[in-house]
């Protein structure tokens, strides 16, 4: 293989793999690196100056690889950090706000938008910066999770987990007034749970209410990239290699949950030995 021919994926721990599985899904043929910062998850609750260290360092590694195009497959540092990514690294970078978005848009026939996302997504706004930009007469109402991402790492995703539901209640109630009839998953560990939130969507909101996963919406708009730029791999059969940056046996366990295949062949790196400086 050639040189800048993989595609980079990162998030700061599972979550990414929920773009992963389509990627792999839609794109058989590529290559991809895939990261998940485990070491320092969650980012969701750190301030936009961590954030964007953290995503800095995460890209640093990854380009290491020789990529030609990157997927931050973390909500948070799409809504945070992506514009310092692009102006760090030579590369094509796709974030996961402006497809999911957009497709929110598509869908939603009241035009009543929910996200629900880390606090620092919620917090940063890019999702209703990017509609209100883009699209006329939407309102949008974000939710900060912050417990999601710890039940989603402690793999609490079973759809009859009595925790986890009565969390969903309390998020999806904030949103009971509003009444959406779409939500965003707008971090990539949700969509493990997409079934306990739609369920207590259904019960507290409405029974119809659509669900956009923005880790399966990026994927597409990545396809979307490589088949305009003439980058798509001509070689056959595609390849998946995980890093993580601690310890790879409880990643390997619930990383099979997000991808519906169990993986063995996980690698732990020094993340801090790819720390990001303006010499890199
Ligand atoms: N999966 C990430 C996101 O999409 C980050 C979750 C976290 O680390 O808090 O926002």
């Amino acid at each position: 293989m050639g040189k800048n021919n993989a595609i980079g994926v990162f998030d700061s721990g599972l979550g990414g793999l929920s773009a992963v599985r389509v990627l792999k899904k839609i794109l058989p043929d590529e290559k991809i690196i895939y990261f998940g910062d485990t070491g320092r998850v969650p980012y969701g609750t750190r301030s936009p100056e961590i954030i964007t260290k953290y995503a800095l360092d995460d890209m640093n590694f990854l380009s290491s690889f020789g990529l030609k195009a990157a997927l931050v497959a973390c909500g948070t540092v799409s809504s945070v950090a992506l514009g310092a990514l692009r102006e760090a690294f030579d590369i094509p970078i796709t974030g996961v706000v402006e497809a999911s978005a957009k497709k929110a848009c598509e869908i939603s026939k009241n035009k009543r938008i929910a996200l629900l996302a880390t606090p620092a997504t919620v917090k940063n706004a890019a999702h209703e910066r990017y509609i209100n930009e883009n699209f006329d007469g939407f309102s949008v109402m974000g939710v900060g999770c912050p417990m999601f991402v710890p039940l989603v790492e402690n793999a609490y995703v079973s759809r009859d987990c009595k925790v986890t539901r009565m969390i969903a209640d309390e998020y999806i109630s904030k949103l009971y007034d509003f009444a959406p009839d779409c939500i965003i998953l707008g971090c990539t560990h949700y969509p493990i749970i997409r079934d306990i939130i739609l369920d207590s969507a259904r019960k507290i909101i409405s029974e119809d209410i659509s669900i956009v996963d923005s880790g399966e919406e990026a994927a597409h708009e990545i396809k979307r990239f490589l088949e305009r730029e003439n980058l798509l791999s001509d070689e056959k059969g595609g390849s998946v290699e995980y890093y993580v940056s601690d310890e790879v046996y409880g990643f390997c366990e619930s990383a099979s949950l997000f991808l519906g295949e169990t993986i063995s062949d996980v690698r732990k790196i020094d993340i801090t030995s790819y720390h990001y400086t303006d010499n890199n």
